[in-house]
């Protein structure tokens, strides 16, 4: 049978074979895309060359890629669905376009896994307003010998990709599945409704943008990007119908098994949500995010919290996440940020399964009173589950939906809203008396801030993000993502071009706009920070952009009124925080 490492390595020495090189499989948390949480596809990482800037390692690029989804986590229990999937892909930056990149991936299926061509089916895109129908690649894969029975031309709901967040690169797709039941002869006629037919790799032909106005735009280049699940490959390789029964999941059920003293067939939904869910919590605290209210933070206990859920109907009433996360650390064995991050990843499962235990009985029971006694769950009940017994929306709601009672989500938005403002309110009235401060120069450190971080991902590179700030009346310090120490020279440049912007003289405008207009406008937000609807922007308007700006930043203040009021600053220190995380400091002088 073939292994998970050996897949991998068949895919990329195949590509490195057809003059591909090898990216690394990057962080879980996105840089610098405020518009999702998670990486959730190999191209998300590669956004910015995608749309046209120079790759350094070239046109042809190859690379397996973790990822979260967490979009259809309600379909999580089933055969083929995961939050946490790892992605197979290779891109072409304005190389090849889709005859050689359906030759590369008929090659790979038939040659390479040696798949018979007898199991594949094909869909296309049928075309609409915004492209046309994709006869091109209907009449590549007829040439290789695919019957027309076996080709299904779909709308956008199902061959189009992208893009990962609400702007940017997408395409139509042509997209390949496998039938998946050995039980049964594979049909001449290929219906994609029919589940049996499992999707196990995506050729997306990115040459559009979709821009903020919702227009599909013509990208500079044309670009391949690919997709191919791990889980299920490797699932279809091993005669398996069921991504569960491979070895990515299997010794996690065992685990599961073994501490419920119940059996995987009589409970696959339960044993499959609990081990991808712990699965993929162990990856994102690996990956730097400890389980919180907001983000990437909020997700991860929506996971945790509801793994246990499901172990609770499993009758599991002792911890347990503990022992099932074990597996992971061999399984994949070749992610060093699993081995070295080992002893944090149960600590904080633990921890979180301690929080949630205290609670999670009585809130059942209050939740099975409230369905007994009303028609609906309220807001306000909903909310107290979620403030008094840690019950996040989604799993009220889902619990709710198993016993057939509705839950006012709305409701529970606007108390949520309600709490949020109150708490607002009061680190307001924390600000007036004294703990913020607006003086003269802090109000120049605080734009500095802003300068400086345009200016680091203009000279560094866009993959900079901000990680956190801190404005004394002293100094500012700012964090960052980056790898390696600055040398003096990008210091130089950073500060240079900071003070020809002082120098310039430019002005800052505030403004109040909802958060999605600030997003689509390109305003810049922190990471993992979670704003409210309505947030103020800071820009520092310049003509000579192309952008009418130099930079444009979510912010509540406070900023000098025009650059230069700023004089000049100095950057004073650098250091390093955590892997991949620096730290610099600057001073504004008279
Ligand atoms: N980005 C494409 C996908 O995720 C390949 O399916």
């Amino acid at each position: 049978m073939i292994s998970r490492q050996d897949l991998i390595k068949k895919y990329i020495d195949f590509f490195k074979s057809k003059g591909h090189k090898e990216v690394p499989n990057s962080s879980l948390i996105p840089i610098n895309d405020p518009t999702v949480l998670f990486t959730t596809a190999g191209m998300h990482p590669l956004v910015p060359y995608l749309i046209g800037q120079k790759h350094p390692l070239g046109k042809r690029l190859v690379n397996v890629q973790r990822c979260i989804r967490t979009d259809d986590i309600d379909e999580v229990g089933d055969a083929t669905h995961h939050t946490f999937f790892e992605m197979l892909g290779n891109w072409s930056l304005g190389d090849y376009f889709k005859d050689v990149a359906i030759n590369y991936s008929f090659e790979f299926l038939t040659k390479i896994l040696k798949i018979p061509m007898d199991k594949l089916a094909i869909t296309c895109f049928v075309g609409d307003k915004d492209c046309p129908k994709d006869e091109e690649s209907y009449k590549i894969w007829i040439d290789l010998g695919i019957p027309k029975e076996r080709i299904a031309f779909l709308p956008k709901k199902n061959n189009w990709w992208g893009p990962a967040g609400t702007v940017g690169p997408c395409g139509p797709d042509t997209e390949m599945f496998y039938w998946s039941n050995n039980n049964k002869k594979t049909p001449k006629v290929f219906n994609p409704d029919d589940k049996n037919w499992i999707e196990i790799w995506n050729d997306v032909f990115m040459q559009y943008e979709k821009t903020e106005s919702g227009k599909f735009i013509q990208l500079k280049q044309k670009n391949v990007d690919t997709g191919m699940g791990l889980e299920r490959t490797l699932a279809a390789l091993s005669s398996l119908d069921d991504n569960y029964e491979t070895i990515l999941f299997k010794p996690l059920i065992k685990e599961i098994e073994k501490i419920s003293g119940k059996k995987y067939e009589n409970h696959k939904k339960e044993m499959r949500i609990i081990s991808d869910h712990i699965k993929a919590s162990a990856f994102i605290i690996a990956d730097g995010i400890s389980p919180s209210n907001t983000g990437q933070g909020y997700i991860l206990r929506r996971l945790i919290r509801r793994s246990i859920r499901y172990g609770r109907l499993l009758g599991i009433e002792t911890n347990f996440t503990k022992e099932v996360v074990k597996p992971i650390f061999e399984v994949y064995n070749d992610y060093k940020e699993l081995e070295s991050n080992e002893d944090q990843i149960i600590i904080k499962l633990e921890e979180e399964e301690n929080k949630f235990k205290k609670t999670i009985e009585k809130g059942t029971k209050q939740f099975e009173k409230l369905a007994k006694e009303n028609k609906e769950i309220s807001g306000k009940d909903a909310f107290l589950l979620f403030q008094s017994f840690g019950f996040p929306i989604e799993m009220t709601m889902e619990m709710g939906k198993e016993m057939d009672i509705k839950v006012d989500k709305k409701g529970f938005d606007e108390e949520y809203q309600k709490h949020q403002e109150l708490s607002r309110t009061t680190s307001a009235g924390a600000f007036k008396s004294g703990l913020a401060d607006h003086s003269e120069t802090t109000t120049r450190l605080h734009t500095t801030t802003h300068l400086l971080n345009e200016a680091l991902s203009r000279i560094l590179g866009p993959e900079v993000a901000q990680r956190g700030s801190n404005i004394t009346p002293e100094r500012t310090r700012f964090d960052f993502v980056f790898n390696r120490k600055l040398t003096e020279e990008e210091i130089k440049k950073i500060e240079d071009m900071v003070n020809h912007i002082v120098k310039k003289g430019l002005n800052v405008k505030s403004e109040e706009i909802d958060y999605k207009d600030a997003i689509k406008t390109g305003a810049k937000g922190e990471f993992g920070h979670k704003y409210p609807e309505r947030v103020s922007v800071y820009t520092v308007v310049d003509k000579d952009e192309k952008t009418g700006y130099f930079s444009r930043e979510i912010c509540t203040g406070p900023h000098v009124k025009n650059t230069k009021e700023i004089k000049k600053i100095k950057i004073i220190e650098q250091s390093s925080v955590s892997a991949g995380v620096r730290r610099i400091k600057a001073i504004v002088e008279n």
